[in-house]
């Protein structure tokens, strides 16, 4: 068994810092590769570069299979409360479809307590995807945001493939340069898009996901995203009662034989795994029924033959891609932080942008594993 992961960056070029220095931490002492950045990416630019810290490296560090462990959701605590939309009091709130994604003004992630940190996790949980702008987060320490704000969401992931800065590998990095990426290639394809849940092929795949950039193009590199709640229930009910039925294998072998071919960073720090999913699974907080399944780490129906597994997949990837009415698009600006629901969502990142001409993308995900996918049924 064997895992393979993907992620999609973007490039970068000029830079459009967003805050001053992160709160002084550590330097810690360098082994392993560091991707030269003087040489290859912003160049000279780099050593002002108050995000320096987040710069992709990857070293030999190997890790031991994961282990299972209990996903106490934070959001359940919500549901106990009189209002738990309360850590909104003094938002601006605006949905960005009526049933799917919310944009949010006016709250300070890092002011959050223990409340309404239980409070935002139903509600991305309720709307799949929430972006939070003008906000305070980058400026905070790594430490913090792992330990501090990841941690309280789940057990921290560290991806099997991908670069991460020195010395806090429960970073995934997305990064592309005018001349470097260790995320997605795209070169033989029409499109950058790959509709995706990470890393799907965990027994515990993540929950709620921080996402936020510390530099970005003017404008591009967007990111896409789509409500697996909403896809489930445009379905017919006999169709939808056929998928219940049914379990799908997920799997990590692919990313990994794509990095141990020489891709990325080389890296593959734990072996890749396989999991079996239910194709439709609860989330436990809200009780609403998802379609889970993606083209990244879908592999197979378990007991079909190939056509009809193939079939079955490909009518559900076409789907999830082509309905733009329960999808959202999200325009990145300077400071937003983007938190999803990853058992309830799939999106995908918008290479629209050349970096040696429109600058570099650079950002951090923080991805906490939740439950394993169950399907409770009525
Ligand atoms: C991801 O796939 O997790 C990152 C998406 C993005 O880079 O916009």
């Amino acid at each position: 068994m064997t895992t393979i992961t993907q992620t999609l960056t973007e490039p970068l070029r000029t830079l459009h810092l967003r805050s001053e220095s992160p709160k002084k931490t550590e330097k810690p002492a360098f082994k392993g590769t560091q991707y030269d950045h003087d040489k290859d990416a912003g160049g000279a630019k780099d050593q002002e570069y108050p995000y320096a810290w987040a710069l992709p490296t990857f070293n030999n560090t190997t890790y031991p299979p994961l282990t299972p462990y209990e996903h106490k959701d934070p959001g359940l605590e919500a549901l106990k409360h009189e209002n738990p939309r309360e850590f909104l009091q003094n938002a601006q709130v605006s949905d960005l479809t009526p049933r799917f994604g919310a944009d949010v003004s006016g709250v300070q992630l890092t002011q959050l307590d223990t409340r309404g940190r239980q409070q935002l996790a139903k509600f991305v949980a309720e709307r799949g995807i929430v972006v939070f702008r003008d906000q305070d987060f980058q400026d905070q320490s790594p430490d913090w945001m792992l330990q501090d704000w990841g941690s309280f969401f789940g057990r921290l992931h560290i991806h099997p493939t991908s670069a991460h800065p020195l010395n806090h590998p429960e970073f995934h990095l997305v990064y592309r340069d005018m001349s470097k990426t260790f995320n997605y290639e795209f070169t033989d394809r029409f499109t950058s898009s790959v509709w995706h849940s990470d890393v799907t092929y965990e027994e515990q795949p993540p929950g709620l996901t921080t996402l936020f950039l510390f530099d970005s193009p003017a404008s591009g590199g967007d990111t896409a995203y789509v409500s697996q709640v909403e896809a489930y229930k445009r379905l017919s009910p006999s169709f939808r009662a056929y998928l219940e039925t049914l379990q799908v294998v997920h799997s990590g072998v692919e990313q990994a034989n794509f990095s141990r071919a020489g891709n990325r960073g080389g890296t593959v720090r734990r072996e890749p795994v396989e999991n079996v999913h239910p194709l439709v699974r609860t989330h436990p907080v809200t009780g609403e029924k998802a379609l889970f399944v993606n083209t990244q780490f879908s592999r197979r129906i378990v007991g079909l033959k190939k056509e009809e597994s193939d079939a079955i997949l490909n009518l559900l990837y076409d789907h999830l891609a082509k309905g733009v009415d329960f999808q959202v698009r999200v325009k990145w600006s300077p400071r937003a932080v983007v938190l999803w629901d990853n058992r309830v969502t799939a999106h995908s990142a918008i290479v629209d942008f050349d970096s040696a001409q429109d600058g570099r993308r650079h950002g951090a995900r923080i991805t906490p594993q939740a439950e394993r996918p169950f399907l409770r049924k009525d």
